[in-house]
This record gives structure tokens, C-alpha cells and sequence, in this order.
């Protein structure tokens, strides 16, 4: 598998929280690093843009709503098989369905709010990047 980045966001119940710290927490203690890192509020424009894929899908308004409700961060992590640990840390994607001690279990309310996102595949991973990072703010950690 080798080193892979991977595109990880806190969303906005993550950030009103005030868990960011303990979620980067997770990704470092897992051997995860983080290479690029923003804060920033999802425009509608950007939030659709970015969840293409799920137009149409009944969820689809209420998911926009809730990723342009308040900010979120973005990062990418790095690390050996970055996207694949990346999601186990995660968790399942309705935190009433993940793993204890998983990311969505311990701070997640609902499939709607749950916390994090994180690219499902390294083809995901990279236009994901691509979408909030320039490859000059990608920071080589080596
Ligand atoms: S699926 O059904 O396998 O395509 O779901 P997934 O690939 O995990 O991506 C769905 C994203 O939409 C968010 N979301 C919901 N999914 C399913 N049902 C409901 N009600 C829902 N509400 C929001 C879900 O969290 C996924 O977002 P990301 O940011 O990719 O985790």
C-alpha cells in the first residue's frame, strides 16, 4: 500500500464542539501526519462542488445545509495506507452503527452530524486535495 495522503475534514458539530484537538489527536497517535491544515466556511457553491457525487440523493439538501452551518477544518494526512486508517479511525458512517472508540462513536450525534469526513479511495483522496489545496501548500514532513 505504501505512503498515501488522504483528505480528512472536522465538520462543523466537530469544530462547535471544541474536539478539533482531540481528533488530530487520533491521526497522530495512529502515525497519521498532518501535511496541510485550514479552517475555512463552505460556501453553498464549494460544499456542493465538493459532494457532487451525492446530487440527488434525498439527503443531499440537509447535508449542505449542515457542512455551511459553520466552519470547518481541512486536512490532509499522511502516512502508510493513510486512507484505509484514516476511515477505520472514523468509524461507520452512522456513528450509531461504528466501532467504540472510533472518531463517529465517541463524537458523533447523527448520520447527518457525524463529525468527520474522510476520502474513500485514493482516486477520492486525490481530487478531494485537489479541490481545497494547492500542491504548493501540500508541506513535505520528510
Ligand atoms: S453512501 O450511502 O454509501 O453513498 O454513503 P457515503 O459514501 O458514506 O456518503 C454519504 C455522505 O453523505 C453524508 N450523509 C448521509 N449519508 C447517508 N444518509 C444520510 N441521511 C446522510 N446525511 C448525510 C454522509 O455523512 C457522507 O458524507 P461524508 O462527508 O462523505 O462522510
Amino acid at each position: 500500500m505504501g505512503v498515501q495522503r488522504t483528505l480528512s475534514i472536522a465538520k462543523p458539530d466537530a469544530v462547535s464542539k471544541n474536539v478539533i484537538g482531540e481528533i488530530y489527536s487520533r491521526f497522530e497517535k495512529a502515525g497519521l501526519s498532518i501535511v496541510a491544515a485550514k479552517m475555512l466556511r463552505l460556501s453553498r457553491e464549494q460544499a456542493e462542488g465538493f459532494y457532487a457525487e451525492h446530487k440527488g440523493r434525498p439527503f443531499f439538501p440537509a447535508l449542505i445545509d449542515f457542512m455551511t452551518s459553520g466552519p470547518v477544518t481541512v486536512q490532509v494526512l499522511e502516512g502508510e495506507g493513510a486512507v484505509l486508517k484514516n476511515r477505520d479511525l472514523m468509524g461507520a458512517t452512522n456513528p450509531k452503527e461504528a466501532a467504540a472508540g472510533t472518531i463517529r462513536a465517541d463524537f458523533a450525534e447523527s448520520i447527518d452530524a457525524n463529525a468527520v469526513h474522510g476520502s474513500d479511495s485514493e482516486e477520492s483522496a486525490a481530487r478531494e486535495i485537489a479541490f481545497f489545496f494547492a500542491t504548493s501548500e501540500l508541506c513535505d514532513r520528510v
